[in-house]
């Protein structure tokens, strides 16, 4: 899509170069907008100058590099240059959970509109993009009209970003649906232009008021993570029955009002948004004086927690009662596969929890081990799956990447002192383990020992080549046509 030339296509600037903000100035200069990217971390705007993505996210890199390529796509540290460029500048800093409270810290925010108010000189608009509590927008226009030497000249509007990790590039460029907050008639002409190119493929648009723009985001994300703890506050309900939640969930699943996503049972949700997200709308209510009204997500976040809690629990039982001098084999510490993000991540939450309680922790994660060695410096960590298995005397699945899925459970169980599983995502078939003489546990379903095998298939680790596999990446360790991603 380059031929915007025709219609007069703004010059966008895009202010914080984070998972969002990277995503969307990539993004935009493949639709063919011309494209500035700023953020205050020098060495974050020289690595994606020459085409490095600072995080992990399937894609990306690819397009950055398309992008570099096209000419249309240039980053900065200077923020007059931001002023100067732009017709429509997309604020995406971060809004993270604050330092003393559930309240989201809005003091990014806060700098980035006050910076580019101060040096706008011309006719432009400002568009938040960042999770912010209802009424932010509200408070900003008035700020930023302030501090302009524009005065009411300058307009604000809210853009929600609704983007997974491990799947920004597709949610960007093809979003399910796009919600403009506006409060004239130009700033919705404007976003019309800046998004013209996937509006013209048909995608949804709902134009709303500033406040209800901010409310579609932390709506969302409230009724994800609801639809999550409704599961798992099920999978409770479960641990105390003979009943199964995965089979619980299958069959809800089949009811089209409900549908089967987000519905996965396990350790929960994590990650820098939804935790974070559901706290601080909470709090946000709170000082409306309409607290009761979102009340349920205090326990949404409760029974989130508790999955942790429980995991170990389960961990603790598989080790016969005491996690002291316990080897565990924490797999993953990403808050979900395809991503290198361990901001609070479940899967870290629980090694840590076991460490704590005395276990010899040995953390493997394909592609977050740097971040969460920076986060939880005392936990062991390895390069691959088979180091990790090594000796261990239990196993815990903790975040379902692919390879975990598919690792073979008599190559896997060749490597370990004791054959113990714990499924913290359900995203094992237990039949495959317990016939190979596992025995496997997971998050609200029954017990489920090990089915006696015969003697060959237990090998001591030393009949295997274990450093043979290593040198050989983890293709040893795979079993073709393992569980496959649902
Ligand atoms: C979320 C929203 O999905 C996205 O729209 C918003 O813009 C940002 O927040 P993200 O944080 O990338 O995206 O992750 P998401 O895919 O939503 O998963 C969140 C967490 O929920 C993960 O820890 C995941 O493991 C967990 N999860 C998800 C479950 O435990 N069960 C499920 O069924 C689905």
């Amino acid at each position: 899509m380059n031929n915007l030339a025709t219609f007069n296509a703004p010059k966008i600037t895009v202010v914080g170069t984070g998972y969002l903000g990277a995503t969307h100035a990539i993004s935009m200069a493949i639709l063919g907008f011309d494209v500035l990217g700023f953020d205050v971390d020098h060495h974050k705007i020289a690595q994606l100058r020459t085409g490095k993505v600072p995080f992990f996210e399937p894609g990306l890199p690819e397009k950055l590099e398309e992008a570099l390529a096209s000419g249309r796509l240039h980053f900065t540290t200077n923020m007059d240059e931001v002023a100067r460029f732009g017709d429509v500048h997309f604020v995406c800093v971060g809004t993270p959970q604050s330092a003393d409270s559930a309240a989201a810290n809005l003091s990014y925010v806060d700098t980035a509109f006050a910076e580019l108010a101060a040096r706008i000189t011309r006719k432009a608009l400002l568009v938040g993009k960042s999770t912010v509590p209802i009424g932010t927008a509200a408070r900003l226009t008035q700020m930023v009209q302030d501090i302009s030497p524009l005065g009411p000249e300058l307009e604000l509007a809210w853009n929600p970003e609704f983007l997974r990790e491990g799947f920004a590039v597709q949610d960007t460029l093809h979003p399910d649906r796009l919600v403009f907050g506006v409060s004239s008639e130009w700033a919705e002409a404007v976003l019309r232009r800046a998004y013209l190119p996937l509006l013209e493929e048909g995608i949804p648009l709902i134009v709303a008021d500033l406040a209800t723009a901010e409310l579609v985001k932390v709506a969302a994300n409230s009724f994800l993570a609801t639809k999550i703890s409704f599961i798992n506050a099920m999978a409770e309900i479960c641990e105390c029955t003979s009943a199964d939640v995965s089979l619980l969930a299958e069959a809800l699943s089949l009811d089209s009002r409900i549908g089967g996503r987000f519905l996965k049972p396990g350790l929960g949700f994590g990650g820098g948004c939804l935790p974070k997200d559901i706290r601080a709308f909470k709090h946000r209510a709170e000082q409306l004086g309409v607290g009761q009204a979102v009340r349920f997500l205090g326990e949404v976040d409760s029974i989130n927690n508790r999955r942790r809690v429980r995991t170990v629990d389960l961990i603790r039982e598989l080790a016969g009662g005491s996690l002291a001098g316990v080897r565990v084999a924490a797999l993953g510490a990403a808050f979900k596969p395809n991503s290198d993000d361990v901001r609070d991540a479940p899967a870290l939450d629980v090694a840590r929890l076991l460490y704590m309680e005395g276990a010899v922790v040995t953390v493997y994660d394909p592609e977050a081990n740097a971040n969460a060695h920076r986060l939880y410096p005392d936990l062991n960590y390895v390069g691959s799956l088979a180091e990790a298995a090594h000796q261990a005397d239990v196993v815990a699945l903790l975040t379902e990447w692919e390879e975990f899925r598919r690792a073979d459970p008599d190559r896997l169980g060749a490597l370990v002192r004791h054959r113990r599983i714990l499924d913290g995502r359900h995203a094992l078939d237990p039949d495959r383990y317990t016939s190979r003489g596992w025995e496997y546990r997971a998050l609200g379903r029954p017990y489920q020992r090990a089915v006696p095998v015969p003697q060959d298939v237990r090998k001591p680790a030393t009949q295997l080549p274990l450093f043979g596999w290593q040198g050989q990446g983890q293709e040893n360790l795979v079993q073709q046509g393992g569980d496959s991603v649902p």
